[in-house]
């Protein structure tokens, strides 16, 4: 398994660390050929060399199996020069059409909804990744003056939407969930939202056993506080994905919980944990390492090994349950150590 690495800034650094930690150990302990290469792309980088990504970098991540991000972003690059090459440059240049981000709270301790359980929250989101308001298309006019305008377009493709929602009922299917949300605002958007629709009507016909259902944005996020029970996969665009993540990071116990998972279905993907740079945490050994570390995971449940994926995400739980966790999720541990406690569950199980 050849896996390349790219900490980037920040806490990426820290919680990469980690991360790599694991996957090293699970690579020991189950017999596992694991090779990581690892790549400097970061703020540091950039200011030493005025480089982002050398030429062919991504062609070059796209020989391995995997890739693994930190997370990128520095107050000495204020313009995210660097963080917009390396981060959207993978998720455009090597068509990472889905954003997978399970939302699964593990312990009842990280749940924020009053009367409700740890089990209650459960679901994937399928973010579109390469469209949408972040394609850049748009520009200023008369910037600087009073009467400036701004256009941002949003950019939605009928290849690009039919894709992540058969991506999204695909995965329902072999998984054996048995409701896809859709959700838009195509109250407001209507050129987009049509599209949306009738894409949406038309590949939810093909899944006759999955219930098809429509939210716009807005209710969407009332009821993933409402009731997150309802939901077993939601499908959206680029920018109410990146939104109802982020909520859905609340809901399993924060930014430091969460992963995701940069995919084209059967080409090199790409697997991050879902928080920043988080600056001022910096090697200061606050991070929480399980996003990264349950982000490893799902990137080798991605590369076929389930069993080593479900080990690792136990270990995390058994950790957040004893309370061997970063002071975020309500343990003492250091970055480092709280890694460390998950390598020890590993050896364990
Ligand atoms: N994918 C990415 O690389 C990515 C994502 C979001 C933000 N950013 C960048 O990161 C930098 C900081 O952005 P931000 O402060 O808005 O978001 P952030 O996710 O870095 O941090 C926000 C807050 O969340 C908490 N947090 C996040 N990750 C945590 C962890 N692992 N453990 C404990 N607490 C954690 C901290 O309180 C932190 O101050 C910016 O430059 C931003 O553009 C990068």
């Amino acid at each position: 398994m050849k896996i390349a690495v790219v900490p980037g800034d920040g806490i990426g650094v820290d919680v990469t660390a980690e991360a790599v930690k694991v996957l090293e150990r699970v690579g020991r302990l189950r017999g596992l050929p694991i090779e990581l290469k690892f790549y400097p792309w970061s703020a540091d980088h950039y200011l030493k060399t005025g480089e982002t990504v050398p030429p062919g970098g991504f062609d070059e991540l796209s020989t391995h199996d995997a890739v693994f991000m930190g997370a990128f972003g520095d107050p000495r690059v204020p313009d995210m020069r660097h963080a917009a090459d390396i981060l959207l440059g993978a998720r455009f240049r090597m068509d990472l059409y889905v954003n997978f981000r399970p939302v699964r709270c593990l312990d009842d301790r990280l749940c924020p909804l009053k009367g409700f359980a740890a089990r209650d929250i459960d679901f994937v989101v399928f973010r579109e990744n390469t469209e949408g308001s972040y394609v850049g298309a748009g520009g200023h006019l008369k910037k600087g003056t009073s009467d400036e305008v701004a256009v941002q377009e949003d950019v939605s493709t009928r290849k690009g939407v039919e894709r992540i929602l058969r991506a999204a009922f695909d995965w329902a299917k072999a998984n054996g969930r048995k409701r896809v949300v859709m959700s838009d605002k195509s109250n407001a958007m209507r050129f987009v939202g049509d599209l949306w629709q009738r894409a949406f009507a038309e590949v939810a016909r093909e899944y006759p056993g999955i219930e098809a259902s429509h939210l716009y944005i807005d209710a969407l996020c009332m009821q993933m506080i409402k009731d997150p029970r309802q939901f077993d996969v939601i499908v959206t665009n680029n920018m109410f994905g990146d939104i109802a993540t982020d909520l859905g990071a609340a809901l399993q116990g924060g930014l430091g919980m969460a992963a995701s998972g940069n995919i084209h279905p059967g080409k090199t993907s790409m697997f991050e944990p879902v928080h920043g740079s988080a600056p001022k945490y910096a090697g200061t050994g606050k991070a929480n390492p399980f996003g990264a570390i349950l982000t490893a995971g799902l990137m080798l449940g991605h590369l076929g090994k389930t069993a080593e994926a479900e080990a690792v995400e136990s270990a995390v739980q058994a950790c957040v349950r004893e309370g061997k966790a970063t002071a975020d999720v309500g343990g003492s541990l250091s970055t480092s150590a709280a890694g460390d406690a998950v390598c020890e569950r590993l050896g364990l199980s």
